[in-house]
């Protein structure tokens, strides 16, 4: 059955409306459970990435080979973050406890330079970061699922590309929302490309509309006989090379010989007893979310209730604090001496902290331009994967700015993404998600872009508890840290706790984001009691997410209501 996009839009405000929890933790009972596994679960942002990885499972493999089948399947089916043109960041947890992360973030190419997106007057030309071959980082999602493989991949790599290939090869069905996605970039598919991509529909796309990718699929078979060769030597490489050359962009051969996927060490806190496992440098997110985690310590937000006036004024209170450290001090480490060891002090934070008031809420030092309006793209993506053996990962990868910088590679199917626009082009102008940066995510050659990208796995008592993020550029941070507290301070199912309406405050621009008619009349004018400006927007974030319930099955959580996303266990 075909739905319009505007059914869809006030089927969600309906569903946000009639969605909204207990004020209080003593009050909650569930109003929605996910799919329950008794061993095993895949929450992803299609349902036939979802399946890819549940394939994997089914035939023995574990979370990590599920993940690189479910990261190869999205780039066929979501072509819109589903990428290996991009990159991104996984954390993980094995089952005896043993931790570690993944950075496979996009690099800046060796010929990047510190002011290429500033015009002959020192002014930004935002374009220049965000559409055509200039945007485009150093792609590391093919080196980032090899290395992840290298380490504990326990089926051949040959079988984990396979349900990509067959989709793109056969094809797939689109959705109303992909249809949707690909009908709006329309214009800049046009204006990026130098010749005419199977995107491009003059009629226009409708749900039901058939995908066949077979570049793609010669791509993936590429990388399959190859593995990570298969993407940065050979055929792949020289195509990659040849748009850049031909469309302006840096990316050489020499680029995709430099890039690696690096392992670096998890940034861990606690939060409430439980143990919060996230991503490190160059994502600000591990180090943001537990620098808010550490101020919800502060407050009973089980007494304050559920997304009341005064909890999201203590939220919002947190978060421009911990946005305005993120603007200074973080940056890709290899690059710049990130003070971690200070953003995470109690003693830092307390200080921080200190000024919040429940009764007044404070002014952001100094409002630039920021604006908001693209905070609506969600064009990231994220899945979570715990296996039968209970091993754990949460991945979060994009290509920036849906279908990235809008370029495809001639003749071999994939979008590139716009990762540099992540970078601070300028001090204190902000980029597309009105972020300000400073000059520790300037542009250097070889660098990585701050990322605001969240997976994070949660333990309580030393076990498996939780495994959460989220799409969303900026809003992020704030998603996953809303998903944390509604588990952990509200009682909430894992369905609920994504169900939930969300809200967001970066510092700049100084306004609290809500999805539009989510809050109810009376919190809003609290709030503005207060002294906050709103300002809506359709949605904030598509969430999956994992919950270990009380007798050790699993709970998938995914933002249904949202987007394509779906769970499903065994
Ligand atoms: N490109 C969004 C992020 O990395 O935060």
């Amino acid at each position: 059955m075909k739905r319009n996009l505007a059914s869809s839009l006030l089927a969600l405000l309906v569903f946000l409306l009639s969605c909204q929890p207990p004020r209080s933790a003593a009050d909650y009972t569930p109003k929605a459970i996910g799919p329950i596994g008794d061993s095993a679960m895949v929450a992803a942002t299609h349902p036939l990435a979802t399946r890819a990885g549940v394939k994997i499972l089914r035939e023995g493999g574990n979370a990590f080979d599920a993940a690189i089948a479910v990261h190869f399947a999205l780039q066929v089916v979501f072509p819109e973050a589903g990428n290996i043109g991009g990159g991104g960041f996984a954390v993980i947890r094995e089952s005896d406890g043993s931790i570690a992360s993944l950075d496979f973030r996009e690099k800046a190419p060796a010929g990047a330079a510190r002011d290429m997106y500033l015009d002959e007057n020192g002014d930004v030309v935002q374009e220049r970061s965000r559409i055509g071959h200039l945007a485009a980082g150093v792609p590391g999602s093919v080196a980032g699922m090899w290395e992840l493989h290298q380490k504990y991949g326990s089926l051949p790599w040959a079988d984990l590309l396979k349900p990509a290939i067959k989709l793109a090869y056969e094809g797939h069905v689109l959705t109303e929302l992909a249809a949707h996605n690909l009908n709006r970039a329309q214009e800049a598919f046009k204006t990026a490309n130098r010749f005419v991509l199977w995107t491009v529909n003059e009629e226009g796309w409708v749900e039901g509309d058939s995908s066949i990718q077979r570049e793609l699929a010669a791509t993936l078979s590429f990388i399959q006989n190859n593995g990570r060769d298969g993407f940065y030597k050979g055929i792949v490489a020289d195509q990659i090379v040849k748009e850049m050359q031909l469309g302006g962009g840096l990316i050489t051969q020499e680029d995709l010989d430099a890039y690696e996927a690096i392992w670096r060490e998890p940034t861990v806190g606690i939060y409430r007893g439980h143990r919060i496992i996230s991503m490190p440098p160059p994502s600000s997110g591990g180090i943001a979310l537990l620098q808010l985690l550490q101020g919800a310590e502060r407050f009973d937000f089980s007494k304050t209730g559920h997304n009341t006036s005064e909890t999201i004024h203590l939220m919002t209170e947190l978060e421009r604090r911990v946005y305005a450290d993120r603007a200074t001090y973080l940056g890709d480490p290899d690059y710049y001496d990130v003070p971690v060891n200070m953003l995470l002090d109690p003693e830092y934070n307390e200080e921080r902290y200190s000024s919040i008031s429940r009764n007044k809420k404070t002014n952001s030092t100094e409002i630039k331009e920021g604006k908001v309006d693209i905070i609506e793209s969600v064009e990231t993506t994220h899945y979570s994967i715990v296996d039968v053996e209970g091993n754990a990962v949460s991945v979060t990868t994009t290509l920036n700015g849906y279908f990235g910088c809008k370029v495809m590679v001639r003749g071999a199917g994939f979008f590139l993404n716009n990762e540099m626009d992540d970078f601070s082009a300028k001090p204190g102008v902000p980029n597309q998600f009105g972020l300000v940066g400073a000059e520790s995510n300037a542009i250097a050659p070889g660098k990585r872009m701050l990322s605001s990208m969240t997976p994070t796995i949660v333990e309580k008592n030393g076990r498996l508890f939780m495994v959460t993020g989220t799409p969303g550029g900026a809003t992020i941070i704030t998603s996953v840290f809303q998903s944390i507290l509604n588990v952990i301070d509200h009682g909430m199912s894992m369905q609920d706790a994504v169900d939930a309406p969300r809200v967001h405050s970066q510092w700049l621009p100084d306004v609290i984001v809500s999805e539009e008619g989510s809050l109810p009349g009376d919190v809003i004018t609290g709030l503005e009691e207060l002294g906050h400006e709103l300002v809506y927007r359709t949605q904030l974030g598509k969430m999956n997410t994992i919950l270990v319930r009380p007798d050790g099955t699993y709970e998938g959580g995914s933002d249904r209501n949202r987007g394509d996303c779906y769970a499903e266990g065994f």
